[in-house]
């Protein structure tokens, strides 16, 4: 039986290390934001005196969001990633009706077989918005959907439109983003984006948030499901980036 328990801080290295195996790019930051906003919610498997595979939870307005789910390479095919969905899902369904995740086409047959269907295609896209100088005034009238326990390291707000980003490991990461408009989306994002470098955008390739990433010279790299088991919740239109496949 994998030796099952609860992930803490004290862990981010280790976590740090299998992230890296599946070539991800949150940052310790970013585990550390995950862990301190569930601590009751992320697990691990422990062998030979190191966590080797993980698992993240994370309730938020009645949803609650699987991530992280990575085992080392060397430890692959044990059944060590189901047994942390069954912990996670047995942690989540006491809290909330509906849990959802973004797949890669790796852990898409593992989540089919514990109930997830599929909501919705998302897609990763990259690209690099050189500094334009662009400014963005006034204040966003609508609702920001994402946990306040997401790891914002730079924002911006227009009438319309909210954006918000942070350092990644191998590229900046745009994100969560609300708006409106197009247009009021096009200047937060410039204003967000201008001059970090590359960087990464979570999409739904059907909303005109691609447009606006089109426009900016973002295009597609990879292509994942969107899944949810339980209770529907679709997705708010204003939604033009995730918060993270982490964070949802
Ligand atoms: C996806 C991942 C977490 C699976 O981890 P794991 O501990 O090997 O998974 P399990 O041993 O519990 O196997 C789960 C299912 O994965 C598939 N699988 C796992 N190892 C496999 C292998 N060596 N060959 C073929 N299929 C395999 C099988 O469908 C298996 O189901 P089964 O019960 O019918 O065998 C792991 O491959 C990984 O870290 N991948 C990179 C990161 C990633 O994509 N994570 C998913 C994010 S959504």
């Amino acid at each position: 039986m994998p030796k099952i328990r609860l992930l803490g801080q004290g862990d981010v290295t280790d976590c740090m290390r299998l992230k890296e195996a599946a070539g991800w790019n949150q940052t310790a930051a970013d585990w550390m934001a995950l862990l301190a906003a569930s601590p009751g919610g992320c697990f691990g498997v422990e062998e030979d005196g190191r966590v080797v595979a993980s698992a993240t939870a994370v309730a938020d307005g009645g949803v609650g969001w699987v991530g992280m789910v990575l085992t080392d390479p060397a430890y692959r095919g044990r059944g060590l990633a189901t047994a942390l969905l069954g912990e996670t899902l047995a942690y989540l369904d006491g809290v909330v009706e509906t849990v959802k995740l973004d797949a890669t086409a790796a852990g898409e047959p593992l989540y089919r077989k514990l109930g997830f269907v599929e909501e919705a295609v998302i897609e990763r896209w990259v690209g690099e918005v050189p500094f334009s100088g662009a400014g963005s005034a006034g204040r966003y009238g609508g609702p920001l959907r994402h946990s306040p326990a997401v790891p914002v390291d730079v924002c911006a707000e227009c009438e319309g439109a909210w954006g918000a980003g942070r350092a990644g490991s191998s590229a900046f990461y745009f994100g969560p983003c609300y708006g409106v408009s197009e247009a009021a989306v096009e200047g937060v994002a410039r204003a967000v984006l201008g001059g970090r470098g590359r960087a990464m955008w979570d999409l739904f390739p059907e909303h005109p948030a691609a447009g606006v990433a089109g426009r900016l010279g973002f295009v597609p790299a990879r292509r994942l499901l969107r899944m949810v088991r339980g209770r529907a919740v679709p997705t708010a239109g204003d939604v033009y980036a995730i918060a993270g496949f982490e964070w949802g």
